[in-house]
């Protein structure tokens, strides 16, 4: 029997995609040239998110194991560098869509009525999947509960709903790192090993004591340049220092995944720490993309409809730039803070451990 043929079209269901621009109309309303391209811009925008989404659940179910072996560990950041070019490819899309006027805009703008990206299951979807915190999402929106009523409306809007509890029902991408930064070795112990928390903690407080001799050289080079206000800057140092102590020893005991955070971000040459440093750097970028995607759409916006209210019902680009503020990893971004330079910090112990012959 001759081999069934597929088609690129078939393979691909293009007759199918290229027929869904019409805005969801059902009463065969007419579709100008500009509307088409809006309609395609952000269907491009959420493909992409499609694909984000796999990505990430793909690299979240490798780390969410109980030992993730070493060789998983680049499978994990070949995952996040996808996602973080395609975060850097969405934002050139801003471009495009910006070749729209406020005035094409405003020709179709009311026959979207409340439609908004703000209904973005899909984006509401990767975010829960990295751990955007519900108390840190900014001026009292809750898309969830907009999506709990917009499941009654209709099937599509359970399917959506159903989506977004089941993945909330999850760990996200925050539990799964804190889970396996906690198992960093340190000065060559792990956690299963007898007196490892007196190594953590011995590591800690020498790591401590660095940073307080830093800021005493830099608080005394300020004082013999004779920088005004220096009370002002001796309690700038004091006040980090005692964030330091907080941010590795909160509530009096000791953090076990910070102080593996601090040390993976510390010891920058030990070969075995190499993937766990590129895995971690994946994630910074990457959240610092999603923060520039945000940015550069809340940019987009307001040249488009300056300030006026969303047709979601937000405030428009102020609502927009206040989601540019929190931040999903927050220890990540924190631990920057607390880095003194390398010649300023002890040598490791056990070095050979981390495959230093
Ligand atoms: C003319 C183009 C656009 C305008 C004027 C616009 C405007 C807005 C406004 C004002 C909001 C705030 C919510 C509201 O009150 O509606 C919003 C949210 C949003 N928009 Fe756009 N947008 C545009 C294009 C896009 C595109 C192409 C995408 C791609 C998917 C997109 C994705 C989103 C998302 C995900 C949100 C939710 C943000 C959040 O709550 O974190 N927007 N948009």
């Amino acid at each position: 029997m001759a081999e069934q043929r597929i088609t690129y079209s078939e393979y691909l269901h293009l007759h199918q995609i290229l027929a869904l621009q019409d805005g969801g109309t059902a009463s065969g309303r007419e579709i100008t040239h500009d509307e088409m391209h809006f309609i395609i811009v952000h269907q491009s925008f959420e493909l992409w998110f499609k694909l984000i989404i796999n990505e990430l659940t793909t690299a979240k179910s490798i780390l969410s194991k109980e030992q993730v072996p070493e060789s998983d560990i680049p499978i994990v950041v070949h995952h996040f560098r996808r996602t973080i070019e395609i975060l850097k490819l969405m934002q050139s899309q801003w471009r495009v869509m910006e070749t729209l006027s406020p005035q094409g805009f405003l020709a179709f703008r009311d026959d979207l009525g409340t439609a908004s990206g703000f209904e973005s299951f899909q984006m509401r979807h990767l975010e829960i999947i990295l751990g955007l915190d519900k108390k840190n999402r900014p001026g009292g929106m809750d898309p969830l509960a907009h999506f709990k009523k917009l499941a009654s409306e209709s099937e599509d809007g359970e399917k959506a709903w159903q989506q977004l509890l089941k993945v909330s029902s999850e760990d996200t991408l925050v539990d799964v790192l804190t889970s396996w930064l906690a198992r960093t070795p340190i000065n060559g112990s792990v956690p299963s090993d007898e007196g490892d928390e007196e190594v953590v903690s011995t590591f800690i407080g020498s790591h401590l004591e660095s940073m307080a001799k830093h800021d005493a050289d830099s608080l005394a080079r300020h004082i013999s340049l004779g920088t005004p206000n220096i009370e002002k800057v001796e309690e700038g140092f004091s006040n980090s220092q005692q964030a330091a102590a907080d941010f590795l020893i909160p509530e009096g005991s000791i953090s076990r995944h910070r102080a593996g955070l601090l040390f993976i971000e510390s010891y920058r040459e030990l070969p075995l720490l190499a993937w766990p440093r590129a895995l971690i750097d994946c994630i910074v970028e990457l959240e610092q993309q999603l923060l520039l995607f945000r940015h550069h759409h809340a940019r987009m916006v307001e040249r488009m409809i300056g300030r006026r209210v969303g047709t979601g019902g937000s405030s428009g680009v102020d609502y927009l730039d206040m989601t540019t503020k929190p931040r999903i990893f927050t220890d990540l971004w924190e631990v920057r803070t607390l880095l003194v330079k390398r010649s300023g910090i002890s040598d490791v112990e056990n070095p050979d451990f981390y495959g230093f012959a």
